[in-house]
């Protein structure tokens, strides 16, 4: 065990750390640089004999648990700008619940870490029995996902061991991200902004290995906040999947409450909570959503929110209203805008990680959690 940890005292902590290297593992052999004249590509040898009828199915509907489904969610405006086919977000089990419409013309994506999963497997099932074009997208060769789909994508992250997934969550987006450049391949018309993506994978280890070096502030962060109650996490756009995501990992492992929330819907309830002493964290980076962002700072300011807000380098005065004083400022490196959710998210896993060991609870298996459910 020791050895497979190296330096790390924890496998979370190990996972967490080791992103640079999986996202690079991720990426191996699937993207072409091109060159004076070749066209920057990518390539999903799993997808090739699929792309067409994918790009011209009805719907594109992902469907997945816990945190590869927050991964889908992620990725889901990209997948709907790039390929121009409605995207829907299936919750594995509550899909097989309502026993929900799935057609023929539908491409339904499973999102799972394991390929495993109990409810993501019945949801397959479901789809297959309705004539689906069933897409996986799995860490592990050989699974239940990967032999019962029609076709896939391994993300190929290496073997995720910490019951709380972490690089497998950021390998999921990547892949997820590949896949709307893939599917919009044949579309002149946003072949720069496809381009633009593909110089933001190749550079996305860089900025991670970044992001990284805030472990120590997320230690200090998680020192003052190891005694709270309760934690709320407020994102949009890309990064409502980024306030999930955090506010699951939060809860997961440091036992401590967390919920994330959609910054949009602040005001139709989540508002009644804001006073002096909740912890308010908020994913406020460049993107179209940042001036909607602001507002919803200045908003919570104003009712005395105690404030962590995660914005792009040089942005901290942009964002807090008072000045440093008001609110505590989480800086990361700016990505292009699809690619941001994998940046953001990792001072959030920092904060899970370190507020877990903090509070003195199992790091690698949490309370009564599981890291494949494989049971119903
Ligand atoms: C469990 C694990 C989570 C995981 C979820 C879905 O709840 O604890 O970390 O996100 O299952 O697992 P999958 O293997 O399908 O991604």
């Amino acid at each position: 065990e020791q050895i497979n940890k190296g330096k790390y005292e924890h496998y979370m902590q190990k996972e967490i750390h080791e992103q640079p290297e999986s996202l690079t593992t991720t990426m191996r052999g699937r993207l072409r640089r091109g060159g004076s004249t070749k066209a920057k590509t990518v390539l999903l040898g799993g997808l090739k004999d699929h792309i067409k009828s994918i790009r011209r199915s009805r719907r594109i509907v992902f469907i997945g648990c816990g945190t590869s489904y927050n991964a889908a969610l992620a990725a889901r405006p990209i997948i709907e700008e790039l390929s121009g086919v409605p995207v829907t977000m299936e919750i594995a089990s509550d899909l097989v619940d309502r026993q929900g419409p799935i057609y023929r013309e539908d491409t339904a994506v499973f999102v799972s870490q394991s390929g495993e999963t109990a409810d993501t497997l019945l949801a397959l099932e479901y789809a297959l029995e309705n004539g689906a074009l069933c897409v996986g997208i799995t860490n592990t060769v050989g699974s239940a996902i990967a032999r019962n789909t029609h076709c896939g994508i391994h993300i190929n992250a290496g073997c995720e061991i910490g019951v709380a997934s972490t690089k497998a969550y950021t390998s999921q987006i990547v892949v997820m991200a590949m896949l709307a450049l893939a599917i919009g391949d044949d579309a002149i018309s946003s072949q720069a902004r496809r381009e633009a993506i593909i110089d933001g994978l190749f550079d996305l280890p860089n900025k991670v290995r970044e992001v990284l070096k805030l472990d120590q502030e997320m230690e200090e962060l998680a020192k003052l906040l190891i005694a709270e109650q309760s934690l709320l996490v407020f994102g949009r756009g890309y990064n409502f999947a980024t306030a999930l995501e955090g506010a699951l990992k939060v809860k997961e492992v440091s036992l401590m409450h967390s919920e994330g929330m959609l910054a949009g819907e602040m005001k139709h309830g989540p508002l009644a909570l804001v006073d002096e002493n909740l912890p308010i964290i908020v994913i406020a980076t460049r993107d179209a959503c940042f001036s909607k962002q602001q507002s919803v700072i200045q908003q919570l300011h104003a009712r005395k929110g105690r404030l962590i807000v995660v914005c792009s380098k040089g942005d901290a005065a942009a964002v807090c209203p008072g000045g440093s004083s008001s609110c505590r400022v989480i800086e990361v490196p700016q990505v292009e805008d699809c690619l941001q959710p994998v940046v953001n998210i990792i001072p959030l896993q920092l904060l899970a990680y370190h507020l877990t060991v903090l509070r003195g609870y199992n790091v690698d298996q949490p309370r009564n959690l599981a890291k494949s459910v494989t049971t119903q």
